[in-house]
Formats: structure tokens, sequence, C-alpha cells
């Protein structure tokens, strides 16, 4: 079946799972010790080995997927065991779903422990945290929705507020619009947050390899804008993040510490999960959505708009539909009138026309954040006088953990551990104090690229797509990524794509 070493096999597929009874209940997150650091392993490269860590773990893992390959009467030797990597694509909430599925049927048919890594990207990666926020997920199974209000268990503080998202959800088989299911990333971030305590993901550097090893996928954004393509793709695994492409990690418990030079120079906490989860599953980036509501001050001669506003524009967006969200659950009509009240203050804060042209480009950015500010103040305000009842908590709640991540998002940015370290490969769009990592999905909608080339030397690539659009469209991507930074890929055959 998989045996062919090095010549990786690219399985894409759908797999049809129902939506009943797949979803789990998250599982108390333990609060694991962070992993002690050595001073000079802190950040590598350029390097195209596997971290210390995650090569101690595969180590471990494979005695594992060999033992699994047995029970199926698979016959392989330690020295050969095939190197399979399941992929999740992106996709919103529906990519959550459907992973989940996948990993319980897999779970059924006994093949999780085929499995030597799971890579995420963007709707994939929620799944991921919630599945590895239970150390022996792929032993205890648990993706049954038990012990949760409802069908949905992660809407379940939503469902408080709002039957929108429990609505959406129950009909999200038959939805064919999918833009909205990412629209919603950020409240799928707060939810998740909701659940699962403030893990740091290198603190799963200390587990044994009773799961597959985990892979998140995100891009940097700078690179990706001025199409650097081998400094785009970034990786968080629990024991290393940064570019697999250049070959340039930190250790992921110092990621988004100070450093220059290469020398740590700042120390500052690593990021929790949720704040992971921000980035890499953060396709909020919905431009056609977030285009329909430009403004016609916004009409800029110059071609394209600046960052700077497109980030305006998502703030805006994002608010708005949290406060369709909230007005989809209160029935009461002086209670919507309220938060009709203040979607029109929101809309006439976007609505106040910024003379763009007459300005530079900083005293457009400070603008337009004095702008952001306004609008998240109006919540803020609003959400302090506010009374609805008994909704009024878990909307305080939701709101006071939101609008802090939507400034996030304005400033949204992360230290660059490449900062001033001389290494002529380092590309310009890594030279800034910071790096912008985003949803991978905008690139490509599937996390093929960690998986690519002799580094993980991966055999069989399993890629269950989520995605909406076009269906082998991240299948072509991929191919011609991987010929543009010099890695093998699958031979793609038209026919087999057609066969859908
Ligand atoms: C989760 O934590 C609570 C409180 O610490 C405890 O009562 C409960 O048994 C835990 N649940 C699991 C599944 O570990
Ligand atoms: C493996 O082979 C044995 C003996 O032929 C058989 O009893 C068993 O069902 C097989 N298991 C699987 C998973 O095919
Ligand atoms: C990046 O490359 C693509 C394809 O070669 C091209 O269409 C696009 O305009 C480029 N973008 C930039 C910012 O150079
Ligand atoms: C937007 O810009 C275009 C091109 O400069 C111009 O033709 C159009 O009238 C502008 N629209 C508005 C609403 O300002």
């Amino acid at each position: 079946m998989v045996s062919c070493r090095g010549r990786a096999v690219v399985l894409a597929c759908f797999v049809c799972v129902s939506l009943r009874g797949l979803l789990a209940q998250p599982v108390n997150a333990t609060a694991e010790p962070s992993p002690e650091t050595s001073a000079k392993q802190l950040v590598r490269g350029p390097s195209d080995a596997l971290s210390p860590g995650e090569a101690e773990f595969i180590r471990q893992r494979k005695e594992v997927v060999l033992a699994s390959l047995g029970r199926l009467n698979i016959s392989s030797t330690a020295d050969s065991v095939p190197h399979i990597a399941l992929l999740g694509s992106g996709g919103g909430q529906r990519a959550a779903v459907a992973l989940l599925g996948s990993l319980q049927q897999m779970g059924q048919d006994d093949l999780l422990d085929t499995l030597l890594y799971i890579g995420g990207v963007s709707g994939s990666t929620w799944t991921m945290a919630l599945l590895y926020s239970d150390p022996q997920w792929s032993v205890n199974k648990v993706f049954s929705s038990q012990g949760v209000h409802g069908d949905i268990p992660w809407w379940s503080p939503v469902n408080l507020i709002v039957p929108g998202p429990y609505w959406w959800l129950k009909t999200k088989s038959k939805d064919e619009d999918f833009s909205l299911s990412e629209v919603w990333g950020v409240l799928t971030s707060y939810l998740f947050m909701k659940h699962m305590d403030q893990r740091l993901l290198s603190a799963e550097a200390s587990r044994d390899s009773t799961n597959p090893y985990p892979v998140y996928s995100a891009i940097e954004k700078e690179c990706f804008n001025t199409n650097t393509t081998d400094a785009v793709w970034f990786e968080f695994t629990p024991h290393e993040a940064g570019f697999p492409e250049l070959g340039h990690f930190v250790s992921t418990a110092y990621l988004g510490s100070g450093f220059e030079g290469g020398e740590l120079k700042e120390r500052k906490p690593e990021m929790d999960m949720v704040q992971l989860l921000g980035i890499v599953g953060s396709a909020l980036a919905h431009e056609d959505s977030i285009a329909e509501m430009v403004p016609s001050w916004m009409n800029m001669s110059t071609a394209g708009r600046p960052t700077a506003v497109k980030d305006h524009l998502r703030i805006y967006f994002t608010l708005n539909i949290l406060l369709e969200l909230l007005k989809s659950g209160i029935k009461d009509v002086t209670d919507l009138a309220k938060v009709e009240e203040l979607q029109k203050r929101a809309s006439d804060i976007l609505l106040e026309e910024v003379p763009l042209h007459t300005m530079t480009k900083e005293e457009q950015v400070e603008e337009l954040q004095r702008k952001n500010l306004a609008l998240v103040a109006s919540v803020q305000t609003w959400v302090a006088e506010m009374n609805i009842g008994l909704q009024k908590n878990a909307v305080t709640e939701l709101m006071e953990v939101v609008l802090p991540l939507l400034i996030k998002w304005q400033w949204g940015t992360t230290e660059n551990f490449l900062y001033a370290v001389k290494d002529s490969e380092v590309p310009d769009c890594l030279q800034s104090r910071v790096l912008n990592l985003i949803d991978g999905g905008i690139a490509i909608n599937m996390p093929y690229e960690p998986f690519l080339g002799k580094k993980r030397d991966v055999d069989l690539l399993i890629a269950p797509e989520f995605s909406a659009g076009e269906m082998f469209e991240t299948l072509t991507l991929a191919r011609d990524y991987a010929a543009a930074v010099g890695k093998p890929f699958p031979v793609i055959h038209e026919q087999d794509q057609l066969q859908r």
C-alpha cells in the first residue's frame, strides 16, 4: 500500500461522514510544565534536519505505527515504517467538523496509529487543538458530544446568546454558501478559548508518542505579498516554529520573544493556543464579503488599499458579524433596537471620511488606528451600559474577549526571531522586527508544505479536501509550489481529478 519511500503518494479524497455525534467534548487542558530549553538551542538554522525533539518523537512514534500496521496485517520493519501524514485542510467550521469525522472514522477502523503526522491549516487547526488538549486523544477517541447541551457542544456558549450559529451548524451539511464559516473565525477562536485552558504548544513537547505529531501551518504575510516563495510558509510544532523552506527555526516556547542577530534580547511569554489559533485559523480575510462594505471615501486612486485600510475594514466587519449574531438571538424589540443603535454607531464611524489621499502613510495608519479604537470603544461603552437581562454576562464575556482580539489583529504581530540575523539567505520580507503570521489557507488551503521534501520524508499524504470552491485546486497549487521550491510532488493525473 504505502511502501514506496521517497515517492510520496497523495490520496485526496472526500470523506463522507455524518455530522451527528462527531463533535468532541473538550477535555480539560492539563497544565503541563513548560520544557527546559537550553539557551544555545533557542534558534536553529539554516537546517533541513528535524529538530532533535521531533526526531526522537518520530523514532518512538514509529514503534506505535509498526505495531498498528501489524494489527492490520501489513508487514513492515522498523527500518521501513511508512511515513504517513494526515492533512487537514481549511474551510472554517466545515473543515473542523469534517476533520473530526475523518479522525473518528479512522479511529473506528483502527487506523489512527498508522499516522506519523497530522498537519493542519485554517479550520482544521481548531479540531487539532481541541483534540490535542487531551494527551491521549487517539487512544481515548473522545469524538462524541457527550455531556454537552444540545447537539453542538463547542458552540454551547454561543447557544446562550444566539441561536444563529446553532442553526447554522445544524444546516451546514446543506450549506453551499461557505463564506460565512470563515467569517466566523474570530468567534470560533473565542469559543475554543472558552473550552480550552490557555495551553502552550511547547508543553506538548514533553508528551509521549501516543498521538501523531502535530504540525500547524501559517504563512508570513509580507513574504506572501511579495511572492518570496521560500519564506511564505511557517510552521508550529511542539518543539520548534519557523520557516521550513529557509530552514530557520526558533524553539516554540520562545516564539514571540525578542531576538536580535540570533541572540535572545527579551523573553516574552509564549503565545497560548488561543493566540495560535487566532493566527493559523483566522481566515477572516474574506475579501469578497469585506469588499461589499467598502465606503466611498476608501475609493483611492492608488492601486490597492494599504494594509491599515484593510485591517480597519476587517475590524468593522468582525464587529458587524458579532452584532448580527447577537441580534439573531434577541427577541425583545427594545433590546433589538439597542443592538441596531450600536450597529448604526459603528457604521457611522466607518463612514466618517478620512482624506487618505492628502495624508502620508504614517498619518493614514495613525488615523485608521484612531478609527479602530473608536469602533471598539463604541462597543465597549455599549456593553457596559447594556442590559439584556440574562444574556448580559454572556454577551459581555464575548465582547470582552473579542474586542481585545480585534485590536490585536490590527497589530497582531509576532517578534521576528530572524531579526538582524546575518545570513544572506534571509530575504527582505523577513528583515523587520516583527512577523505577520496569518492563515495559510489564503495561500494553499491544504498544509502540504511541511511534508514536502526530504525533511519529513513522507510516503503517503492523506488529504481529505474540505475547502470550498474548486475541489482539486489545492493539489495543483501545491504541485506548482513544490516546483517553485524545487521539491518533488506526485504526478497528478487529470482523469483522477475529474472523478469526484
Ligand atoms: C476537569 O476538571 C474538573 C475540575 O478540576 C474536574 O472535576 C473534572 O473531573 C475534570 N474532567 C476531566 C475529564 O478530567
Ligand atoms: C489479519 O490476519 C488474520 C489471520 O489471517 C485474520 O484473522 C485477521 O482478521 C486479519 N486482520 C485484519 C485487520 O485484516
Ligand atoms: C506574484 O506572482 C504571481 C504569479 O507569478 C503574480 O500573478 C503576482 O502578480 C505576483 N505578485 C506580486 C506582488 O509580485
Ligand atoms: C472611485 O474612483 C474612480 C476612479 O478614480 C472614479 O471613477 C469613481 O467615480 C470613484 N467613486 C467614488 C464613489 O468616489
